[in-house]
């Protein structure tokens, strides 16, 4: 694969961002398609687990089944497999899919474009565990994200929990977005129905100016 220049990643990751205002959502798969299978045009690939979900998940979780919202580049999702979970892991962006299949062969994760607004029938009420990184705030306010953020509880089996990772809005920060940071009245808020497990702000040690979180529910019955 050719090697690209600094400035090329750029411009190719703010051609793709250009689109965002018309369209929100479908700019990922153009970034994707646009990548041609170079991980390092996609800013959030990290080729490898997420360890405060996995670090999260082997305190807090029993195996069963899992569902990765948003999976990117699939990481996340083997990294559940691995550790026992029966895992379906899905993103809007189809030659996102794609390359998770490519890069995963003999995963047995279930890898399927869909849309967190229009979830699968047979997944309400199906999840032990449903994990949300870089989604929901990847998603523009004014209704869209309001959307997605009710659909993700219902998809929750009884006494299922919810981990959502993501950038923490405490009216401080400024940034160009996507992504746009999350508050936390407005986490709570949504998932008012669940149980709060836990609410946690931290920062990456290698970008200690951003703020996070780590947040989780359960669907106790
Ligand atoms: C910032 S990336 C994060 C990817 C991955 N979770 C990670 O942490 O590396 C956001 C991902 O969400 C996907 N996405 C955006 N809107 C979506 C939607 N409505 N339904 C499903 N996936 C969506 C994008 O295609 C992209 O892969």
């Amino acid at each position: 694969m050719k090697k690209i220049s600094e400035s090329e990643r750029e411009d190719i990751i703010s051609r793709a961002k250009s689109a965002v205002n018309d369209e929100p959502i479908e700019w990922f798969d153009q970034l994707y398609g646009m990548a041609n299978r170079d991980p390092a045009i996609i800013p959030w690939a990290r080729m490898a687990p997420n360890q405060i979900m996995m670090n999260w998940v082997e305190e807090n979780c029993s195996l069963g089944n899992a569902l990765v919202i948003g999976c990117g580049l699939g990481d996340d999702a083997v990294g559940l497999e691995n550790i026992g979970f029966s895992v379906t892991a899905f993103d809007i962006s189809e030659h996102c899919v794609d390359w998770c299949k490519e890069r995963f062969p003999n995963s047995k994760v279930e890898w399927l474009v869909g849309d967190i607004l229009d979830p699968k029938q047979e997944w309400y009420g199906n999840f032990d565990l449903i994990v949300e990184i870089h989604i929901l705030q990847a998603i523009p306010d004014g209704g869209i994200r309001e959307k997605a953020a009710e659909q993700m509880p219902k998809l929750l089996a009884d006494n299922g929990k919810m981990l959502c990772i993501g950038r923490l809005d405490d009216g401080r920060q400024t940034i160009q977005p996507p992504p746009w940071p999350l508050k936390q009245t407005w986490l709570n808020d949504s998932f008012a129905m669940l149980e709060s497990l836990e609410f946690t702000p931290f920062r990456n040690d290698d970008s200690l100016d951003v703020l996070r979180y780590y947040a989780a529910w359960q669907n106790k019955v």
